[in-house]
C-alpha cells in the first residue's frame, strides 16, 4: 500500500490546518478538530534525528501527533475482547517539564524483530494504523521499564521486550494522561505476570499472541482485539513463532516502575 500523509503546518504555537487531513489513501480521516483536541504538540529534545530540517522536524511530529490521535480514536470506538466494555479515554493532559520515568537505549535485542512485525501488522485488520506505524517507527526513541532489570527479570526477557512512547511524560506528547505507545515482544517468549494501578489498555496489532488474566487460562487474541486490564489485575501475555506488535496505554496517571509482579508482595523497584 502506498502511504501518504498530507500535513498542515504549524505557526506560533498553533495549529493551521488546511481543511481535511488524509493519513491514508484508503481510510481513515482526519479533521483539524481531532489535531486540536489533543492540545499541542511538545518537542523532546531527544525525540528528532540532529540531521533533520526544521520542515521535517514540523512534519515528523505533526505524523506521531496524527496517529496517535487516530489510535487513540481507534482504541475509544472498541469494545475490550472479554468484557465488551468500552475504554473512556480521558482527555490529554500536557506535561509542561519533562519526567523522565524509562530506561532509554539506543537499541535493543527485540528490535531485530521489528520488521518483521511491521509487515504482519500491515498485512491484518488495523494496517492502516500499522502503516502509519512503520513510517514514523525511524523517529522514536525505545525504553524499558526501569523496575525491570536483572533482579527482577531473566535475560530473555530483557531481550525480548522494548517500548516507545508516543505520548506520556517522557514521550513525544509530552503529558501525564493518556500514555501510550508501541510494544513489541520477542517470539517465543512469556511476559511475566504482573500488575499496577493505573488502567491499562492493548490494541493487538499482529496474530499468534496468547493473553491471561488473574492468572486463568490462557486464550487468543487476534488483531484488532482491545485488551482492558483493569486496577491491579495481573495480567500476562505470550507469544508463539511471530513477534507481537501492540499499542499499549495506560488510562490513568501512574509512575511506570510502580509495577507488582504477580505473587509478590514486593513492590519492585522502589
Ligand atoms: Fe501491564
Amino acid at each position: 500500500m502506498q502511504w501518504r500523509v498530507q500535513l498542515a503546518t504549524m505557526e506560533s504555537d498553533s495549529w493551521k490546518c488546511p481543511g481535511s487531513i488524509s493519513i491514508c489513501p484508503v481510510e481513515p480521516t482526519i479533521h483539524c478538530a481531532d489535531i486540536m483536541r489533543t492540545g499541542g504538540f511538545t518537542h523532546h529534545r531527544q525525540f528528532n534525528r540532529p540531521d533533520q530540517s526544521e520542515k521535517e522536524l514540523t512534519d515528523s511530529r505533526h505524523a506521531l501527533q496524527q496517529l496517535n490521535q487516530l489510535t487513540w480514536d481507534t482504541i475509544a470506538s472498541r469494545r475490550d475482547k472479554l468484557s465488551g466494555r468500552q475504554v473512556v479515554v480521558p482527555p490529554l493532559q500536557p506535561l509542561e517539564d519533562e519526567q523522565v520515568e524509562s530506561r532509554f537505549a539506543e537499541s535493543f535485542p527485540v528490535l531485530a524483530y521489528l520488521e518483521r512485525a511491521l509487515t504482519l501488522a500491515a498485512e491484518h485488520e488495523l494496517s492502516d494504523i500499522a502503516t502509519g506505524f512503520a513510517a514514523i517507527v525511524g523517529e522514536l526513541r525505545w525504553s524499558q521499564n526501569p523496575a525491570y532489570d536483572e533482579t527482577t527479570c531473566s535475560a530473555e526477557f530483557l531481550n525480548g521486550y522494548a517500548y516507545a512512547g508516543f505520548s506520556g511524560p517522557d514521550s513525544p506528547i509530552r503529558c501525564t494522561v493518556p500514555r501510550g505507545g508501541l510494544m513489541i515482544m520477542a517470539p517465543e517468549l512469556t511476559y511475566p505476570g504482573h500488575k499496577h494501578e493505573p488502567m491499562e489498555v492493548y490494541l493487538v496489532l499482529t496474530p499468534g499472541a496468547q493473553w491471561q488474566l488473574d492468572e486463568g487460562e490462557w486464550f487468543d487474541v487476534v488483531p484488532g482485539d482491545l485488551i482492558l486490564h483493569q486496577s491491579w489485575q495481573v495480567h500476562s501475555m505470550r507469544t508463539g513463532g511471530d513477534p507481537l506488535l501492540a499499542f499499549a496505554g495506560w488510562v490513568s496517571d501512574g509512575a511506570r516502575r510502580s509495577i507488582n509482579w504477580s505473587g509478590s508482595d514486593v513492590l519492585r523497584g522502589e
